[in-house]
């Protein structure tokens, strides 16, 4: 079968190295550029040696020139901070060639609500009615026709499939919801930073971003559009002193009489014929190493009589299932490919 000539863009960071790992066993997609400007004219496994004798080893780091890329590429991975992707997306687009953008330039529907959380100027606002949110437990449908996929953020993709089944079914108040999450350090970018070397990061725990992480309006614009009403929550991270996953744990108050086992009902059937989100059995509570390396977004429900609380736990990993698996998804829904070919993954053990 004839395949599909893919680019990346951003092949050095996190999700980079990721998508080059996932796209090694893919059957249909063929990676033909990847980009950096610091590592340029070097061979795929001069800067990876575990990609030595592998498919993509010896491909060749080229300047971001979306002009070339979209000569060569039908579809190409955006794996690039915020602002940059907007820019290189745009020329894409005209040219045809299909996007997938990993950062959070089309995320937000509302350029105002852009413009005052990332504190620049959205220069692609027409790309904004055409993007789609590609959460596709959400939206498939669209994701399927669509140009622009919107891939969504790490945090969001965790605190979203862990809310949906709950506020779907109003079973608890939009108001007063915390989400108290926490990541592991690959989710702020391998960029040199003093706060991500090793001593700041390892033995300790620490919240940041708080109350302001630009997740906030990433989340209320999702579970509002699930809610059918605006909403606000109050949402707090913490940086874990591991190298990839997210744990959620997520405080909802419920509004109508229920048992765990309601509610558990309920979330099973929410995600029955969506196998990457496993709702755990009831006792069972998810773990970031039972998801690494996966698709896969474990969810804990729990339900406090005392204090009339559910409280969702949900596990994903966040470079995988939150940045680069999510990309593949999108990528293999637009362009009507089994949307679980390279995606078959199980977790990666210590
Ligand atoms: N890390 C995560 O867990 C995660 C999860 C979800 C979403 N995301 C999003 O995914 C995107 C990539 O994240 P990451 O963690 O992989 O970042 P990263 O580790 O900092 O890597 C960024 C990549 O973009 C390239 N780049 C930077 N500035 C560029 C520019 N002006 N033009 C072209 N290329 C440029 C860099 O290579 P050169 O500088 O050599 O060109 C590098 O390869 C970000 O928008 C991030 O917010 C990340």
């Amino acid at each position: 079968m004839k395949k599909i000539s893919v680019g990346l863009v951003g092949v050095t960071g996190y999700t980079g190295m990721e998508l080059t790992r996932l796209l090694e066993n893919h059957s249909r997609f063929e990676l033909v550029r990847v980009t950096s400007r610091a590592e340029a004219g070097k061979k795929l496994a001069d800067i990876y040696p575990f990609l030595q004798g592998m498919r993509y080893g010896d491909i060749v780091i080229t300047e971001p020139d979306p002009d070339d890329l979209a000569a060569a590429c039908e579809l190409v991975f955006l794996a690039v901070p915020h602002k940059t992707a907007m820019e290189i997306a745009a020329v894409l687009l005209e040219r045809n060639t299909r996007v997938v953008d990993l950062s959070a330039d089309f995320r937000l529907r509302d350029r105002e609500v852009y413009e005052h959380w990332y504190k620049c100027q959205h220069t692609q606002p027409a790309l904004l009615e055409t993007a789609v949110y590609g959460l596709p437990e959400l939206y498939e449908p669209a994701i399927r026709t669509a140009t622009l996929i919107a891939n969504p953020g790490c945090y969001p993709t965790s605190a979203i499939l862990g809310l949906y089944p709950a506020l779907k079914n109003a079973m608890v108040d939009t108001k007063g919801i915390v989400i108290d999450a926490k990541s592991g350090a690959t989710g702020a970018g391998r960029k040199a930073a003093v706060g991500s070397l090793f001593c700041e990061v390892s033995d300790t725990f620490r919240a940041y971003g708080l109350p302001t992480h630009r997740h906030t309006p990433e989340i209320e614009q999702e579970i509002g559009a699930i809610a059918g009403e605006e909403m606000t929550i109050s949402f707090n991270t913490h940086l874990l002193p591991i190298n990839r996953g997210i744990l959620s744990t997520i405080y909802t108050t419920l509004i109508k009489d229920m048992t765990l086992d309601d509610v558990h009902a309920l979330y099973e059937e929410a995600y029955r014929t969506h196998p990457w989100v496993r709702v755990l059995p009831t006792g069972k509570l998810p773990e970031t190493r039972f998801v690494r390396g996966t698709m896969f977004c474990d969810i804990g429900v729990v339900v406090d009589r005392r204090t009339n609380r559910l409280v969702i736990l949900s596990a994903i990993d966040n470079v995988c299932r939150g940045a680069s698996g999510q990309a593949l998804a999108n990528a293999n829904l637009m362009c009507g490919i089994d949307v679980q070919e390279g995606l078959r993954l199980a977790p990666l053990m210590p």
